[in-house]
Protein backbone atom coordinates (compact mmCIF):
# COMPACT_ATOMS: atom_id res chain seq x y z
CA UNK A 1 0.00 0.00 0.00
CA UNK A 2 1.22 3.46 -1.18
CA UNK A 3 0.75 6.88 0.35
CA UNK A 4 -1.67 7.51 -2.34
CA UNK A 5 -3.02 4.37 -3.36
CA UNK A 6 -6.33 5.00 -5.29
CA UNK A 7 -6.10 7.97 -5.00
CA UNK A 8 -6.88 10.62 -8.36
CA UNK A 9 -4.19 12.97 -8.72
CA UNK A 10 -4.20 15.83 -10.81
CA UNK A 11 -0.50 18.04 -11.97
CA UNK A 12 -0.15 20.97 -14.33
CA UNK A 13 2.86 21.66 -15.57
CA UNK A 14 3.66 17.92 -15.24
CA UNK A 15 6.11 17.39 -18.39
CA UNK A 16 9.13 18.20 -16.60
CA UNK A 17 11.28 19.61 -13.68
CA UNK A 18 9.09 19.68 -10.57
CA UNK A 19 5.84 18.86 -11.88
CA UNK A 20 7.32 15.49 -13.51
CA UNK A 21 9.13 14.54 -10.37
CA UNK A 22 6.01 15.23 -8.72
CA UNK A 23 3.61 13.28 -10.94
CA UNK A 24 6.33 10.20 -11.00
CA UNK A 25 6.54 10.27 -7.18
CA UNK A 26 3.03 10.10 -6.84
CA UNK A 27 2.42 7.50 -9.16
CA UNK A 28 4.93 5.33 -7.27
CA UNK A 29 3.28 5.66 -3.88
CA UNK A 30 -0.18 4.60 -5.55
CA UNK A 31 -2.00 7.52 -7.09
CA UNK A 32 -3.60 7.65 -10.58
CA UNK A 33 -2.40 10.70 -12.35
CA UNK A 34 -4.11 13.05 -14.94
CA UNK A 35 -1.18 15.05 -16.65
CA UNK A 36 -1.73 18.10 -17.25
CA UNK A 37 0.79 20.12 -19.89
CA UNK A 38 1.00 22.24 -22.57
CA UNK A 39 4.48 20.43 -24.07
CA UNK A 40 2.77 17.10 -25.95
CA UNK A 41 6.13 15.32 -26.29
CA UNK A 42 7.52 15.75 -22.61
CA UNK A 43 3.60 14.92 -21.24
CA UNK A 44 4.10 11.81 -23.58
CA UNK A 45 7.05 10.89 -22.39
CA UNK A 46 6.48 11.09 -18.38
CA UNK A 47 3.08 9.14 -19.48
CA UNK A 48 5.44 6.33 -20.75
CA UNK A 49 7.55 6.82 -17.46
CA UNK A 50 4.37 6.59 -15.49
CA UNK A 51 3.68 3.33 -17.34
CA UNK A 52 7.15 1.35 -17.37
CA UNK A 53 7.00 1.80 -13.57
CA UNK A 54 3.47 -0.06 -13.69
CA UNK A 55 1.84 3.33 -13.24
CA UNK A 56 -1.42 4.66 -14.39
CA UNK A 57 -2.11 7.85 -15.82
CA UNK A 58 -4.49 10.00 -18.45
CA UNK A 59 -2.80 12.74 -20.73
CA UNK A 60 -4.23 16.31 -20.83
CA UNK A 61 -1.97 18.44 -23.53
CA UNK A 62 -3.36 21.92 -23.09
CA UNK A 63 -2.05 25.57 -21.78
CA UNK A 64 -3.72 26.17 -18.62
CA UNK A 65 -4.73 29.64 -19.70
CA UNK A 66 -6.96 27.83 -22.25
CA UNK A 67 -9.84 27.74 -19.61
CA UNK A 68 -12.20 26.24 -21.88
CA UNK A 69 -9.81 23.08 -22.87
CA UNK A 70 -8.88 23.00 -18.70
CA UNK A 71 -12.27 22.66 -17.89
CA UNK A 72 -12.89 19.60 -20.10
CA UNK A 73 -9.65 17.86 -18.87
CA UNK A 74 -11.31 18.15 -15.48
CA UNK A 75 -14.44 17.45 -16.51
CA UNK A 76 -12.83 14.28 -18.86
CA UNK A 77 -11.10 12.89 -15.45
CA UNK A 78 -14.00 13.77 -13.16
CA UNK A 79 -16.41 11.37 -15.29
CA UNK A 80 -13.84 8.62 -15.82
CA UNK A 81 -12.96 7.89 -12.56
CA UNK A 82 -16.27 9.89 -10.29
CA UNK A 83 -13.43 11.85 -8.21
CA UNK A 84 -10.52 13.78 -8.16
CA UNK A 85 -8.70 13.88 -4.82
CA UNK A 86 -5.74 16.18 -5.34
CA UNK A 87 -5.11 18.70 -7.31
CA UNK A 88 -1.06 20.54 -7.22
CA UNK A 89 -1.14 23.57 -9.27
CA UNK A 90 2.55 23.71 -10.49
CA UNK A 91 2.84 24.75 -13.79
CA UNK A 92 4.24 28.39 -13.85
CA UNK A 93 6.83 30.49 -16.35
CA UNK A 94 9.86 32.52 -15.21
CA UNK A 95 10.96 35.06 -17.88
CA UNK A 96 12.74 36.93 -15.38
CA UNK A 97 15.52 39.22 -17.10
CA UNK A 98 13.38 42.81 -16.85
CA UNK A 99 13.04 44.88 -13.88
CA UNK A 100 9.75 47.32 -13.74
CA UNK A 101 11.72 50.09 -15.74
CA UNK A 102 11.46 48.09 -18.51
CA UNK A 103 9.15 45.39 -18.46
CA UNK A 104 5.79 45.78 -20.40
CA UNK A 105 2.17 45.37 -18.88
CA UNK A 106 1.81 42.66 -21.62
CA UNK A 107 4.55 40.54 -19.99
CA UNK A 108 3.16 40.87 -16.75
CA UNK A 109 -0.34 40.18 -17.37
CA UNK A 110 1.04 36.89 -19.18
CA UNK A 111 2.87 35.60 -16.15
CA UNK A 112 0.03 36.65 -13.38
CA UNK A 113 -2.00 34.79 -16.65
CA UNK A 114 -0.15 31.44 -15.98
CA UNK A 115 1.16 31.37 -12.13
CA UNK A 116 -1.88 32.98 -10.77
CA UNK A 117 -4.81 33.49 -12.78
CA UNK A 118 -4.84 29.61 -14.07
CA UNK A 119 -4.39 28.36 -10.62
CA UNK A 120 -7.74 30.36 -9.63
CA UNK A 121 -9.49 28.96 -12.55
CA UNK A 122 -7.98 25.20 -11.57
CA UNK A 123 -8.53 25.35 -8.34
CA UNK A 124 -12.11 26.46 -8.71
CA UNK A 125 -13.28 23.73 -11.02
CA UNK A 126 -11.69 20.71 -8.85
CA UNK A 127 -13.32 22.96 -5.64
CA UNK A 128 -16.91 22.10 -7.38
CA UNK A 129 -15.84 18.73 -7.47
CA UNK A 130 -14.41 18.23 -3.96
CA UNK A 131 -17.13 20.38 -2.12
CA UNK A 132 -19.57 17.75 -3.44
CA UNK A 133 -17.83 14.53 -2.45
CA UNK A 134 -16.64 16.76 0.78
CA UNK A 135 -13.16 16.26 0.43
CA UNK A 136 -9.66 16.92 -1.26
CA UNK A 137 -6.69 18.45 -1.28
CA UNK A 138 -4.94 20.80 -3.24
CA UNK A 139 -1.15 22.07 -3.20
CA UNK A 140 0.23 25.20 -4.72
CA UNK A 141 3.97 25.70 -5.96
CA UNK A 142 4.84 28.80 -4.67
CA UNK A 143 8.79 29.98 -4.27
CA UNK A 144 10.89 31.22 -1.85
CA UNK A 145 10.11 34.59 -4.54
CA UNK A 146 6.92 34.69 -3.09
CA UNK A 147 8.58 36.62 0.11
CA UNK A 148 11.98 37.50 -0.46
CA UNK A 149 13.35 38.46 -4.14
CA UNK A 150 16.55 38.42 -6.25
CA UNK A 151 15.19 41.27 -8.42
CA UNK A 152 14.27 41.07 -12.17
CA UNK A 153 11.00 38.97 -11.88
CA UNK A 154 8.49 41.02 -10.28
CA UNK A 155 5.45 39.25 -12.49
CA UNK A 156 6.67 36.04 -11.29
CA UNK A 157 7.08 37.27 -7.68
CA UNK A 158 3.62 39.17 -7.62
CA UNK A 159 2.04 35.70 -8.49
CA UNK A 160 4.21 33.31 -6.46
CA UNK A 161 3.48 35.81 -3.20
CA UNK A 162 -0.47 35.65 -4.07
CA UNK A 163 -0.58 32.59 -3.99
CA UNK A 164 0.76 32.14 -0.12
CA UNK A 165 -2.03 34.91 0.39
CA UNK A 166 -4.51 32.52 -1.65
CA UNK A 167 -3.62 29.47 0.29
CA UNK A 168 -5.01 30.66 2.91
CA UNK A 169 -8.05 32.18 2.15
CA UNK A 170 -9.11 28.96 0.40
CA UNK A 171 -8.38 26.91 3.13
CA UNK A 172 -10.41 28.54 4.85
CA UNK A 173 -13.09 29.02 2.87
CA UNK A 174 -13.24 25.52 1.69
CA UNK A 175 -11.83 23.86 5.19
CA UNK A 176 -16.13 23.09 5.34
CA UNK A 177 -16.03 20.24 3.15
CA UNK A 178 -12.24 18.61 4.13
CA UNK A 179 -10.59 20.19 1.48
CA UNK A 180 -7.26 21.30 2.89
CA UNK A 181 -5.16 23.64 0.60
CA UNK A 182 -1.32 23.85 1.31
CA UNK A 183 1.72 25.81 -0.61
CA UNK A 184 5.37 24.79 -1.26
CA UNK A 185 7.94 27.03 -1.47
CA UNK A 186 10.81 25.88 -3.39
CA UNK A 187 13.92 27.46 -3.19
CA UNK A 188 17.07 27.13 -5.94
CA UNK A 189 16.12 24.06 -7.95
CA UNK A 190 18.31 22.27 -11.10
CA UNK A 191 15.50 22.26 -13.38
CA UNK A 192 14.81 23.33 -16.91
CA UNK A 193 13.61 26.10 -15.07
CA UNK A 194 17.01 27.50 -13.30
CA UNK A 195 18.56 27.33 -17.36
CA UNK A 196 18.50 31.43 -18.14
CA UNK A 197 19.33 32.15 -21.78
CA UNK A 198 21.44 28.81 -21.86
CA UNK A 199 23.11 29.35 -18.56
CA UNK A 200 22.42 27.08 -15.48
CA UNK A 201 22.03 29.29 -12.80
CA UNK A 202 22.37 27.20 -10.27
CA UNK A 203 25.78 26.50 -11.47
CA UNK A 204 27.63 29.14 -12.58
CA UNK A 205 30.95 30.19 -10.84
CA UNK A 206 29.10 33.17 -8.14
CA UNK A 207 26.55 30.71 -7.88
CA UNK A 208 28.54 27.96 -6.68
CA UNK A 209 31.00 30.02 -4.65
CA UNK A 210 28.09 32.37 -2.65
CA UNK A 211 25.71 29.82 -2.57
CA UNK A 212 27.69 26.32 -2.06
CA UNK A 213 30.85 27.03 -1.33
CA UNK A 214 30.19 29.62 1.06
CA UNK A 215 26.83 28.14 2.35
CA UNK A 216 24.82 31.02 1.57
CA UNK A 217 22.29 27.71 1.22
CA UNK A 218 23.24 25.92 4.50
CA UNK A 219 22.45 22.27 3.34
CA UNK A 220 25.57 23.15 0.81
CA UNK A 221 23.23 22.11 -2.51
CA UNK A 222 20.78 23.15 -4.79
CA UNK A 223 17.39 21.34 -4.75
CA UNK A 224 16.57 18.60 -7.02
CA UNK A 225 12.98 17.74 -8.17
CA UNK A 226 12.59 14.77 -5.61
CA UNK A 227 13.33 16.96 -2.78
CA UNK A 228 10.19 18.60 -3.37
CA UNK A 229 8.15 15.69 -4.48
CA UNK A 230 8.38 14.02 -1.21
CA UNK A 231 7.09 17.49 0.60
CA UNK A 232 4.20 17.62 -1.79
CA UNK A 233 3.03 13.57 -1.54
CA UNK A 234 3.22 14.43 2.40
CA UNK A 235 1.07 16.75 1.99
CA UNK A 236 -1.49 15.22 -0.22
CA UNK A 237 -1.48 12.07 1.87
CA UNK A 238 -3.02 11.10 5.22
CA UNK A 239 0.04 12.45 7.33
CA UNK A 240 -1.31 15.52 6.66
CA UNK A 241 -5.14 15.76 8.05
CA UNK A 242 -4.94 18.73 10.47
CA UNK A 243 -2.74 21.21 8.50
CA UNK A 244 -4.09 23.65 6.02
CA UNK A 245 -3.07 26.90 4.81
CA UNK A 246 0.12 26.75 5.30
CA UNK A 247 3.37 27.13 3.44
CA UNK A 248 6.42 24.78 3.33
CA UNK A 249 9.57 26.36 2.44
CA UNK A 250 11.56 23.43 0.50
CA UNK A 251 15.24 25.87 0.29
CA UNK A 252 17.88 23.90 1.80
CA UNK A 253 17.84 26.23 4.67
CA UNK A 254 18.26 29.11 2.06
CA UNK A 255 15.83 31.91 4.04
CA UNK A 256 16.59 30.72 7.43
CA UNK A 257 20.10 32.45 7.22
CA UNK A 258 21.48 35.88 6.09
N1 LIG B 1 13.15 25.82 -10.68
C1 LIG B 1 13.18 26.53 -9.57
O1 LIG B 1 14.27 26.94 -9.10
C2 LIG B 1 11.91 26.87 -8.84
C3 LIG B 1 12.02 27.53 -7.62
C4 LIG B 1 10.87 27.86 -6.93
C5 LIG B 1 9.64 27.53 -7.44
N2 LIG B 1 9.54 26.89 -8.63
C6 LIG B 1 8.21 26.58 -9.13
O2 LIG B 1 8.10 25.20 -9.34
C7 LIG B 1 7.17 24.95 -10.39
C8 LIG B 1 7.83 24.08 -11.44
O3 LIG B 1 8.99 24.73 -11.90
P1 LIG B 1 10.09 23.99 -12.78
O4 LIG B 1 11.38 24.51 -12.33
O5 LIG B 1 9.82 22.55 -12.80
O6 LIG B 1 9.74 24.65 -14.20
P2 LIG B 1 9.96 24.10 -15.65
O7 LIG B 1 9.93 25.29 -16.54
O8 LIG B 1 11.12 23.20 -15.73
O9 LIG B 1 8.64 23.24 -15.90
C9 LIG B 1 7.37 23.85 -15.95
C10 LIG B 1 6.42 22.96 -16.73
O10 LIG B 1 5.16 23.63 -16.80
C11 LIG B 1 4.72 23.65 -18.15
N3 LIG B 1 3.91 24.84 -18.38
C12 LIG B 1 4.32 26.12 -18.29
N4 LIG B 1 3.33 26.95 -18.63
C13 LIG B 1 2.26 26.17 -18.93
C14 LIG B 1 0.95 26.44 -19.36
N5 LIG B 1 0.54 27.69 -19.57
N6 LIG B 1 0.11 25.40 -19.55
C15 LIG B 1 0.52 24.13 -19.37
N7 LIG B 1 1.76 23.80 -18.99
C16 LIG B 1 2.63 24.82 -18.77
C17 LIG B 1 6.01 23.67 -18.99
O11 LIG B 1 5.77 23.25 -20.31
C18 LIG B 1 6.89 22.75 -18.18
O12 LIG B 1 6.71 21.41 -18.54
C19 LIG B 1 6.74 26.32 -10.90
O13 LIG B 1 5.55 26.70 -10.28
C20 LIG B 1 7.88 27.21 -10.46
O14 LIG B 1 7.49 28.55 -10.35
C21 LIG B 1 10.66 26.54 -9.35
Amino acid sequence: MGLLSDQICVVTGAGQGLGRAIALEMSREGATLALIERNEATLAEVAAEISAGGGRSTQHGLDVTDYEAFARAIDDVHARHGRIDVLVNNAAINPSTKSILDDTLEEWRRTIGINLEAVYVGSKLVAKVMTAQRSGRIIHISSIQGFASSGLCGSYNAAKGALIAYTKSMAVELAPFDILVNAVAPGFMVTPMSIVNGVDETATPEFVDWYIDRRKIPLGRSGLPEDVAGTVVFLASNYCRYMTGQLLVVDGGLTSTF
